[in-house]
């Protein structure tokens, strides 16, 4: 679509270049355990350094196109299990113009319907809950949450809607390892497929053993791939997060992609950025530093306030990463009772930040797991983003149900939600720099957006592959 086609293209040869530094697989190589290939395999494709238009971002347009020939077609992370544990339980999941109802059945399946009364078009649900059946509150036709009809008031005057032609509309579902997955057009990939080499990754870190523990959404007022961009790459630390810098090889991280879906950013902790001085710096200075800033969130997920498990003295000769991962395999294994034995340091230690096409972002990892989602707003200029923290159960124990979501509005900060710790003032950080991008992209005189070739390679498979959707590629539809 020329539309969409800025027809600058620079050099086809870029892409290798690297920072300066240790290499993310060096410090797989020097791990206390071996290294699982899912951490260790590259897989990076130059995918060219033209820039994209800044319309993308801001257009109506282009958000209808989304709402079109993208949404209906992709398998979108709607639930968790532990949302909706029980036989009866229902969730509303809502995204880009549709509202679904996910209904546990008796058979622990779980069915998505159109949250839509067939009548005349109320919502039937507006908030998450246990029921049997689904009751419109406007004038009570009634569904069986196996979603066929049960019924209406003055039925008299309905000869001509038959229960044959009333069964609530379904869309399709998908479940892996806890996550519920709903997709609105059937036809193309399985979840599997879609989600692919993701499960193969995650059979480690088995996200099936987790529950939510904290749930937090703000609306930001940005659009949702400037929103879910901010989180894509880790280079942007130098600037807008710099207190991380002492611990975080933001420089040192890995950038891997796989086809049109899956991508991942592996960034080393309990290392110094290469932007540190490391003069006088000492490995017990570096845990130091992790320890003074992660103490809160630490005291969240052992619920021990006040005791960090993570403060410990590093022994003459050993890393700082070894030394935290050796307080963090002890401590989880404590923890949930699961063994940790075979967890390397970065397994327990690292940001290990996988994305699915298009909003779906789980950490990876044996640690309490952040998982982000980026819905679209109303307009182009706003959506909603999500973070979750999964916690593994313990073992042998049922799993607890899940926490509800906290909702922050636009002027709400992140730290309102003191659940989050620490993760509250950096995501501050990160909104402070978001309405200024959206603005500056209405603002734009070129009216383009450029793209690192190695360190946002992320960003730009995912406007790859968005393309193939909106070009009837992917999806089926022109
Ligand atoms: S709109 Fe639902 S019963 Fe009338
Ligand atoms: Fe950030």
């Amino acid at each position: 679509m020329a539309d969409r086609d800025p027809g600058v293209m620079t050099g086809q040869s870029g892409g290798t270049a690297r920072s300066p530094g240790i290499g993310w697989n060096d410090l797989m190589a020097l791990d206390s355990r071996p290294a699982p290939a899912c951490l260790t395999e590259e897989s990076y494709e130059f995918r060219g350094s033209q820039p994209i238009k800044a319309e993308r971002y801001t257009s109506e347009a282009f958000a209808q196109a989304e709402r079109e020939k993208m949404w209906p077609h992709v398998w979108q992370f709607a639930a968790r299990e532990e949302d909706m544990p029980e036989p009866g339980d229902y969730v509303v999941y809502e995204n880009a113009g549709r509202s679904y109802l996910f209904s546990r059945q008796a058979d622990g399946s779980v069915k998505a319907y159109h949250n839509v009364c067939l009548h005349r078009g109320r919502k039937l649900r507006t908030e998450d809950g246990s029921a049997d059946s689904f009751t419109c509150p406007f004038h009570g036709f009634s569904w069986n949450k196996d979603g066929s009809f049960a019924g209406m008031p003055c039925q008299w005057d309905f000869a001509h809607l038959t229960p044959d032609k009333m069964a609530l509309p379904e869309a399709e579902v998908g479940r892996w390892a806890g996550y519920i997955f709903v997709r609105e057009e059937s036809g193309g990939p399985t979840l599997e497929e879609f989600l692919a080499p993701l499960p193969d990754h995650f059979k480690r870190w088995r996200h099936e053993e987790c529950t939510t523990v904290i749930w937090v959404a703000k609306e930001v007022p940005a659009n949702w791939k400037v929103t879910a961009e901010a989180f894509m790459e880790a280079w942007h630390t130098i600037v807008t997060h710099p207190q991380l810098l002492a611990f975080t090889g933001d420089c040192n991280a890995a950038y891997r992609t796989w086809g049109d879906n899956v991508n991942v950013n592996l960034v080393p902790f309990g290392i110094m950025s290469p932007h540190v001085d490391p003069e006088g710096k000492t490995q017990q200075w570096i845990v130091d530093e992790f320890v003074k800033f992660n103490g809160r969130s630490a005291d969240n997920y052992d619920g021990e306030a006040g005791i960090d498990p993570f403060a410990v003295t590093v022994p003459e000769g050993v890393t700082a990463r070894a030394a935290l991962g050796t307080a963090m395999r002890n401590g989880y294994t404590a923890q949930s009772g699961y063994d940790h034995e075979d967890a390397t340091d970065a397994e327990l230690l690292d940001g290990l930040v996988y994305n699915v096409f298009p909003n779906f972002a789980p950490w990876g990892g044996f640690m309490p797991n952040i998982v982000y989602r980026w819905r679209p707003g109303k307009t182009p200029d706003t959506c909603l983003m999500e973070v979750r923290i999964l916690a593994r159960g313990k073992k042998g124990e049922p799993l607890p149900h899940g926490v509800p979501m906290t909702l922050l509005g636009p002027d709400e900060p992140w730290t309102t939600a003191a659940e989050i710790g620490v993760l509250g003032d950096v995501f501050e950080q990160d909104m402070a720099n978001l309405p200024f991008v959206q603005d500056g992209l209405h603002c734009s005189k070129n009216g383009l957006v450029n793209f690192a070739d190695y360190q946002e390679i992320r960003i730009r498979q995912f406007h790859q592959t968005l393309d193939k959707y909106l070009d009837g590629e992917l999806g089926g539809r022109a």
